[in-house]
């Protein structure tokens, strides 16, 4: 079960005004056609494991662990700082998490929902144990600034959970997670991997930021997180309506609204802040998990479903009972 949960966000806001200034767009198209008005961009020197590392203290503090009794850490990103070593032990040692194995998992929006899968394994075998689980990232280094197809939709940002055994049947319930490599090509960072070296030549300027076929995702999206959320329904026999609370990967609020409307329930039990943060890839769920919890939308026992997807294709979800 989740028993701490925590976030992060740059204190820079960039809003669609901001970006009115830079490339040829305007509020009104952002506002329509995603649902962002503004997005928190990183300063200079600030780095995605600095912002794992506050959304992780304040997880652990909720959770009251100290970083000596975690187990095990693990950061779902695809904007890691270094490519060596992980975000994970740049958190473990931050922290000062002695007892701690680390690693970086690498899902893009569905990373955290990865990673929440993968500490549910481990505390099925032990209960005992405890799992700092993180999605965290600085997605405005790696976007196009003068490319208006992607520059307004992404932010920077980090969430954190601490994760244990389950107890009176709280806890994790199910999580389903899919992919499909062969749609890779239409959401993609290429550059700076081992196959386009920083110094190549051979890549033009653009392929080192995100790049995306936009209304080709967009479609994948809405499919893709239709069919995981009912999966995850289907598995526990759970009627929509018995949800508490969805908790959507935050990318676009069409997306969220036709998944809304899929599973027939009112506005209020399906979370957004997106108009806030945009897209922040596998930050986006537990960003948006601890404003729920902040903000007391979930009382013990309640259903909560998460829904991811993101480039690779991969996407997931995640049944708790609260
Ligand atoms: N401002 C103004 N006009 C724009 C902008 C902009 N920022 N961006 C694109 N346009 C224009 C296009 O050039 C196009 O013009 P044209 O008709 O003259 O060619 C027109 O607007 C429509 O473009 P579309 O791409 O068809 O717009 P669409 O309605 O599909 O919205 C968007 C684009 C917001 C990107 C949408 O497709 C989307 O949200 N896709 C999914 C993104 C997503 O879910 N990503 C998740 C994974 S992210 C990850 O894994 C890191």
């Amino acid at each position: 079960m989740i028993i701490g949960t925590g976030s992060a966000l740059p204190s820079r806001v960039l809003t669609n005004r901001d970006l009115e200034e830079m490339v040829d767009t305007s509020d009104e198209w952002i506002t329509q056609r995603t649902g962002i008005k503004e997005r928190r961009i990183v300063g200079r020197g600030e780095s995605n494991s600095q912002l794992a590392v506050r959304a992780a203290r304040r997880a652990l503090e909720m959770a009251s662990v100290s970083p000596a009794e975690l187990d095990l850490i693990i950061v779902g990103t695809l904007t890691p700082d270094y490519l060596m070593p992980s975000v994970a032990v740049l958190v473990q040692k931050e922290l000062g998490a002695s007892r701690a194995g680390a690693f970086d998992l690498s899902a893009t929006c569905s990373g955290f929902i990865y990673g929440l899968s993968v500490a549910d394994q481990y505390v099925r075998v032990d209960p005992r144990r405890k799992i700092l689980v993180i999605g965290s990232e600085v997605l405005s280094n790696k976007v196009n600034w003068g490319d208006r197809t992607t520059c307004v939709l992404f932010g920077d940002g980090a969430g954190a959970v601490v994760v244990t055994g389950s107890r009176e049947g709280r806890g994790v319930l199910s999580t389903h997670l899919h992919a499909d490599g062969s749609l890779w090509h239409l959401l993609t960072l290429k550059g700076c991997g081992s196959l386009y070296p920083p110094c190549g030549e051979e890549l033009p300027r653009e392929e080192y930021f995100i790049r995306m076929q936009g209304r080709e995702v967009f479609k994948n999206a809405v499919r893709a997180m239709e069919t995981v959320a009912l999966e995850a329904l289907e598995k526990n026999e759970v009627a929509p309506e018995k949800l508490a609370l969805v908790i959507p990967h935050q990318a676009n609020r069409r997306i969220i609204e036709a998944l809304r409307e899929r599973l027939g329930l009112p506005p209020e039990k399906v979370f957004v802040n997106l108009h806030k943060y945009g897209n922040t890839s596998a930050a986006s769920i537990p960003i948006a998990l601890d404003e729920a919890v902040r903000q007391g939308r979930l009382s013990p026992g309640d259903l909560v479903l998460m829904v991811a997807f993101g480039g690779g294709f991969t996407w997931a979800s995640a049944l708790l009972r609260w």
